[in-house]
């Protein structure tokens, strides 16, 4: 079966060929993020505005590179929830104007299941039950993965999602925008051990993380060092702070592993590329005899591909859409399309 999908929750506008789930036929993306860097951060009007010039472009460049023409797809997916409303809503209406011209069936795929379903793509011998550690720029979610399309969200964050910290940081430090790579390659340059940064507690929610106070810290150390003009040591707080963050992270991904006791684990979302988070990870699952799965950097990001391997899954459990399909700003990952309506 093969699955033309489509991906425009924030700044990268992807479309993508995907056979029977597992099989990248091709996989097209054109990222925005030199654009929104300009201001910082994404600007959603324009995000909006760069995937409706972007995605007819993309989707003639995904079947050409597939090798397949529009009836050799029998089916449509696309990212419905959650992300910024005006850029999912252009994928979700070119997707149904696609599915509604080949009259093929359209599948909705949440965001977050995507990027846990990157995972099939890169391991072909994964499958569910397995705990899912998903960490992006607007998600940061510990997930129970009970079958393809049956999961439960047994930790998240209570504020700031992981990669929305890393930017913030990223921009106190002058990085350019997106964060979480520059602060990854500049805590490459030293050992940390200097900034005494905060760890949160969720009083009651041992699996529930916090990241603002974090966040806060490290504006703070920086206004701080400027008004007494202080020099601060960016690659050792680039370090420290990736710790910070690693730490919120993996042991409550250790606690969730035992307290379910699956035995694999799997990484998903942008921030699954970060090497202090996939060492500290590495370690862990090592000591406690779990197999781990660290997708590719290429498939830790957002891309259509991912959209493509759940949406095979999500078609199979019959979750397909009529063309009154709507997007979504927010939604559980946890929910279906009949809690939304
Ligand atoms: O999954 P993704 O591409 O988009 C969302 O669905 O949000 O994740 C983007 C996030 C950004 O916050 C970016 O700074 C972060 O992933 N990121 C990283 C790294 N590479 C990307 N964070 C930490 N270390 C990295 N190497």
């Amino acid at each position: 079966m093969n699955i033309l999908a489509f991906e425009s929750s924030c700044d990268e506008t992807a479309v993508a060929v995907v056979r029977d789930g597992r099989t990248v036929l091709s996989d097209a993306i054109l990222s925005q993020a030199d654009m929104h860097a300009l201001y910082g951060g994404v600007v959603p009007e324009i995000a909006s505005r760069k995937h409706v010039e972007a995605i007819t472009g993309l989707t003639d460049q995904a079947l050409r590179e597939a090798g397949v023409t529009k009836k050799d797809i029998d089916a449509v997916a696309v990212t419905y929830a959650p992300g910024l409303i005006g850029a999912v809503l252009v994928g979700v209406s070119f997707a149904k104007s696609v599915a509604y011209a080949l009259g093929v069936p359209l599948i909705p795929v949440h965001h977050i299941r995507g990027h846990i379903a990157a995972n099939y793509l890169a391991f072909p011998e994964l499958e569910p039950p397995f705990l899912a550690l998903a960490i992006s720029g607007g998600n940061t979610l510990i997930v129970d993965v009970r079958d393809y399309t049956d999961m439960a969200i047994l930790g998240a964050t209570r504020d700031d999602a992981a990669g929305e910290c890393f930017d913030k940081a990223a921009r106190v430090l002058g990085l350019p925008y997106p964060g979480g790579k520059p602060m990854d390659q500049l805590a490459q340059r030293s050992k940390g051990g200097k900034y005494v940064l905060p760890r949160a507690h969720v009083e009651d929610a041992p699996l529930d993380m916090s990241f603002s106070g974090l966040k806060t810290a490290v504006v703070n150390l920086a206004h701080n060092a400027q008004q007494k003009g202080e020099a601060l040591d960016a690659a050792a707080l680039a370090r420290d702070f990736a710790r910070a963050v690693s730490d919120e992270l993996v042991p409550r991904t250790v606690e969730a592993l035992r307290m379910t006791g699956r035995r694999k684990l799997a990484a998903a979302g942008g921030v699954a590329a970060n090497s202090v988070i996939r060492a500290d990870l590495e370690r862990a699952c090592a000591e406690e005899g779990v197999k781990l799965y660290l997708p590719p950097l290429k498939l830790c990001g957002d891309n259509g591909a991912m959209i493509g391997a759940q949406g095979y899954y999500e078609y199979m459990a019959g979750h397909t859409a009529l063309l009154d399909l709507n997007a979504y700003a927010t939604m559980e990952l946890s929910d279906s399309l009949e809690d939304m309506i």
